[in-house]
């Protein structure tokens, strides 16, 4: 046949096909969620995400060496508390849980990137993410508690904070207070477009972060909302975040698309909980193959537009990566 056009030939052997790849995957843009839980001591897997674990103030660098040998060179920090009240004091005080944490492995592993999720709902007793007002999380009261934690995470040495609550102007209330306390260097990587979403559940359990009444849709975004998404990622750069996210990330992929090509901040995307154990549950009843799943929504994540990715498959993606499976 008289065919000019054979988008095949460029599909026609393995070399080839490395050679066309439009999406390059780099363990380098891999962020891994390490949960660090102050009443332990050691290492307890986590039920509700197979293969990943609590790590106690004690084993913490564990889960660091665990990276660090797969060739993953970022985390993000989550901490369960001893103690939780209505205000969540614990989390930002100078000898707590992720306060602890960071210090332990900046101590130990300097060039390490750690960056701190800022959020009060594994603190509060009532497990919102903020300062409740009758049932209503009050914004602009929760925003000083926002920003005690954030520097309190940047005095003890992260480098980035992550502010996941999801409160109007929370942004240039964090940059205003680091900057106040002299850590200008301490980046934002904000949670901007984060929706009110059913894929955290395992996350939920695993940092005993429900919410003891009501849900998350007075702060978090709608499902149904796209240019929302827009607008929250431009109110978090123009309050100076460094990095912005959209979380989840394989039901949003579309929001992922627009944000990385209107916004000039790198792109982060976080492929939550509910992604993970949906693809650990089929693969563990034999539905799929969870090494080409993992690997497949990992490079979907990117095409989209992401410039880096949170994931509980970092060291496994790594992995995949290094042996030249995708990449
Ligand atoms: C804290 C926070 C949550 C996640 C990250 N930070 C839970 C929530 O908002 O309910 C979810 C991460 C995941 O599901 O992997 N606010």
């Amino acid at each position: 046949m008289d065919l000019t056009n054979r988008p095949r030939r460029l599909r026609r052997t393995d070399a080839i096909r490395r050679l066309n790849r439009e999406t390059r995957l780099s363990a380098e843009a891999l962020i891994y969620p390490v949960f660090v839980d102050e009443t332990l001591s050691g290492v307890r897997p986590i039920d509700s995400l197979p293969g990943q674990n609590h790590y106690g103030l004690d084993s913490v660098c564990q889960a660091i060496e665990g990276c660090i040998s797969h060739g993953v060179k970022h985390c993000i920090l989550f901490g369960l508390p001893a103690h939780k009240d209505e205000c969540g004091v614990s989390a930002w005080a100078e000898d707590g849980v992720i306060q602890q944490a960071v210090r332990a492995i900046k101590s130990q592993y300097p060039d390490f990137t750690v960056i701190t999720d800022v959020c009060m709902c594994e603190y509060t007793s009532h497990g919102h993410c903020g300062i409740l007002h009758g049932s209503e999380v009050d914004n602009d009261e929760t925003l000083a508690y926002l920003a005690k934690i954030a520097v309190s995470h940047a005095a003890a040495g992260a480098d980035m904070v992550a502010p996941s609550d999801m409160m109007d102007g929370h942004v240039a209330v964090l940059r205003e207070a680091l900057d106040h306390h002299g850590f200008q260097q301490t980046a934002i990587m904000a949670y901007s477009a984060k929706y009110a979403s059913a894929f955290y559940g395992p996350f939920r359990s695993a940092a005993g972060s429900a919410p003891s009444f009501g849900d998350r849709k007075g702060y978090q975004m709608d499902p149904h909302n796209r240019k929302e998404a827009i607008r929250e990622c431009a109110l978090d750069a123009q309050e100076g975040a460094d990095i912005l996210m959209v979380k989840p990330a394989l039901s949003y992929l579309d929001v992922i698309r627009e944000c990385a090509d209107t916004f000039a901040q790198p792109l982060c995307a976080y492929s939550v909980s509910g992604e993970y154990a949906m693809i650990k549950s089929a693969a563990a009843a034999g539905l799929v193959d969870e090494e080409r799943i993992m690997c497949e929504t990992a490079v979907s994540i990117f095409r989209a537009g992401a410039n880096m990715l949170i994931t509980y498959y970092a060291k496994e993606l790594a992995d995949a990566i290094h042996r030249g499976d995708i990449g």
